[in-house]
């Protein structure tokens, strides 16, 4: 079996895609920092197990290295990197700052550019004739952009052009993958995900992203307001481009099958789940009473719709979208459709993360004796 090699590979999507290609018994080299308290391995274990549901997961196939993703060689020696990329390999680089406010920019481009730069580097010396190497790149790196995004490289543009530097920063991103392929026969790719969430079938929701970070700050609220009617600033007819979790693993996963594969993907939903029946599910879900408003003023907001609104600043400029993508390369390589978030699933997923908080919140004041 072939070896897949992954850096960011304790992440949210990453530790899901390894879960699948150990059941698939591929050879997987996951590359993760250390964290203050947890070594490489443990912080590795600690994602499977959390992205497994605490299933068993047969590690036998997995290799965990430590690595510093913006330093020469990763600061990994170099017979371990030879030894590394021996044979042809699979690269997929998905390590990212996922920030987007506007004091995190240096580290926002320095870990989005920079060490995508740094990564093609080691992946340029090191790796084998036709190993591939695969950028993880988002649909929303299509900023500001209104019609339909193609599945080719558009370039680099101001920052007014985007919603924030994040999105910035994956197009600059692209384009060093592009300086590559063009300059220097890159066997690169670029996959873009829109925006991920739990698992269709299960309900399973293990991310704290988007639509679930909005939700989070909701149910603290209920909880300490119980019972209240609040208007939030969302366009209800408007639209989020949601793709579960398990079907970006297949996608993932056929994008390693597939000998001949596109040099650009869209992976992202068909069908799009519109706002009202996102905050349809969080209303019935908590004690609270969400009425979204396309417009309203400041100045006409009560205290609690105001503290919604100040922790909306990343969420909101998503309310009143309604993108469309083009995934011709994407079908290409699919010999099915995925199956797609749609209002039922995506209730269930609200449901198991709600819950999910639920049981944290009572685990912590156990722990804390209160
Ligand atoms: N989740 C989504 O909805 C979504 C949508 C579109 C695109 N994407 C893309 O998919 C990829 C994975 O996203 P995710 O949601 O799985 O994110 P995640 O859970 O936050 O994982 C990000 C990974 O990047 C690593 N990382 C961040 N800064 C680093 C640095 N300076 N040096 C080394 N590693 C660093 C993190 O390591 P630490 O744990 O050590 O910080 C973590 O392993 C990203 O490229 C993201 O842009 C995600």
């Amino acid at each position: 079996m072939k070896t897949i090699i992954i850096n960011g590979a304790n992440g949210y999507v990453a530790s899901n895609f390894i879960n699948k290609l150990l059941t698939q018994k591929y050879k997987v080299i996951a590359l993760v920092r250390p964290s203050i308290k947890f070594s490489p391995t443990e912080r590795m274990k600690a994602a499977l197990a959390e992205s497994s549901d605490d299933e068993y997961v047969n590690s036998t196939n997995l290799k965990v290295y430590s690595y510093s993703l913006l330093h020469k060689d990763f600061l990994i020696p170099q017979e371990q990197l030879e030894d590394t990329f021996s044979e042809e390999v699979d690269y997929f680089h998905f390590a990212a700052s996922l920030k987007f406010d506007f004091k995190s920019k240096e580290e926002i481009f320095e870990t989005n550019v920079g060490g995508l730069g740094n990564s093609i580097q080691v992946f340029s010396k090191f790796a084998k004739f036709n190993s591939r190497f695969f950028f993880i790149g988002t649909a929303y790196s299509c900023g500001r952009f209104s019609g339909r995004f193609e599945e080719k490289f558009y370039p680099n543009d101001d920052i007014d052009k985007f919603r924030n530097y994040y999105e910035q920063s994956k197009r600059f991103a692209e384009n060093v993958v592009k300086k590559q392929i063009d300059n220097h026969g890159l066997n690169g790719h670029v996959i873009r995900l829109s925006q991920v969430v739990g698992n269709n079938k299960t309900g399973v929701t293990k991310t704290d992203y988007g639509i679930f970070d909005f939700t989070k700050r909701i149910h603290s609220l209920a909880f300490r307001n119980p019972n209240q009617t609040v208007r939030v600033h969302v366009n209800p007819v408007s639209t989020q481009n949601l793709i579960p979790i398990d079907t970006v693993v297949n996608y993932l996963l056929r994008a390693v099958e597939v000998k001949h594969i596109p040099v650009i993907m869209n992976f992202i939903a068909k069908k799009q789940v519109k706002n009202i029946h996102i905050i349809k599910s969080i209303s019935n879900l908590l004690p609270i009473n969400i009425v979204p408003e396309k417009k309203f003023a400041r100045h006409e907001m009560t205290a609690l719709e105001r503290i919604i609104s100040a922790g909306m600043s990343f969420t909101e400029s998503y309310i009143d979208t309604n993108l469309q993508f083009d995934t011709s390369n994407l079908d290409k390589i699919l010999m099915v459709d995925g199956h797609e978030a749609n209002e039922n699933t995506v209730h269930k997923m609200l449901e198991y993360f709600i819950d999910n908080l639920a049981t944290q919140k009572r685990k912590r004041v156990m722990v804390s004796g209160l």
